[in-house]
């Protein structure tokens, strides 16, 4: 057997099919859309993120799974134009919110799905998507993005596939399933035909900004889909002992995955 007989988009779904528990609908991401605005945008992923971004000749951008604006705002005052995409509208608000007050005309919200029919959309000198990738197809997703870029594309994709520490999973007596990584990615593209560049960016867990425990907790049901009464108990009693850093868990590492697109 060689790898050309590996259908690593089928296997991707697959694996993606076996960690279906945790996933999110639009209106779950609505619900995160405040927080988020007030936190990623400042972030250092944020940061990190554009440092490694190439806009040399570009003038339009395209950024999928948007959220806040996390990548679009961050770069919009150096383009001529800016399309955010995103399936949450309470997402695409929050970047609006943000976009007046950095007085940004040129930037447009396109309320759809990375499943949508995008045939309106124009295409754009960059192609952007930052921790918005966990779709069914992603051998269409990255296809369409490198169908909607001229110049470069730049995508973010879990490393290792978890969002929550398994050492936390530990507490609650959990073993989620890990979603797939960014090594399915690499190798539906080398099978289009592209190379990518390959980076790795941290990001500080998201549990280190809780206020209280009932944060704490809320923010670990968002990636184990819920806790049960007993889960929230467990969870309670080691945090009361457990030490900042414990309770922070590890980083979240994330492939920065790039690609020049190749004249015609
Ligand atoms: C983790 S947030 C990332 C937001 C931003 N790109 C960033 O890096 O901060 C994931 C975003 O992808 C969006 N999203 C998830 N699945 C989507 C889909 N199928 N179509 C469009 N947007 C989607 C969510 O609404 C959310 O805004």
């Amino acid at each position: 057997m060689t790898i050309e007989a590996i259908d690593f988009a089928r296997l991707y779904r697959d694996h993606l099919a076996m960690a279906a528990r945790t996933r999110k609908s639009a209106s779950a991401w609505d619900s995160r859309a405040a927080g988020m605005a007030a936190r990623a945008l400042q972030s250092s992923y944020a940061r990190d993120f554009v440092a490694r971004m190439d806009l040399t000749g570009a003038r339009s951008l395209l950024d999928v799974g948007c959220g806040p604006g996390t990548i679009a705002l961050a770069v919009a005052a150096r383009l001529e134009r800016v399309l955010a995409l995103d399936y949450s509208a309470a997402m695409l608000d929050a970047l609006r919110t943000q976009a007046a007050a950095r007085g940004l005309t040129h930037v447009q919200t396109v309320h759809r799905a990375w499943e949508d029919d995008w045939s309106d959309l124009p295409a754009c000198d960059i192609a952007v998507a930052s921790r918005a990738t966990l779709v069914d197809d992603i051998g269409a997703a990255l296809a369409r993005l490198d169908a909607h870029a001229r110049l470069r594309v730049y995508v973010t994709h879990p490393v290792g596939g978890h969002f929550l520490d398994p050492a936390i999973q530990h507490v609650i007596g959990r073993s989620l399933p890990s979603t797939p990584d960014y090594i399915y990615l690499v190798n539906i593209l080398h099978r289009m035909g592209i190379h990518p560049r390959l980076d790795y960016l941290t990001q500080e867990s998201r549990l280190a900004g809780a206020q209280d425990f009932a944060d704490y907790a809320q923010r670990v049901a968002w990636s184990t889909g819920g806790l049960a009464e007993d889960e929230t108990a467990r969870l309670q009693a080691w945090y009361e002992r457990a030490t900042s850093a414990e309770r922070t868990g590890a980083p979240m590492r994330w492939a920065f995955i790039s690609w020049e697109k190749t004249p015609c």
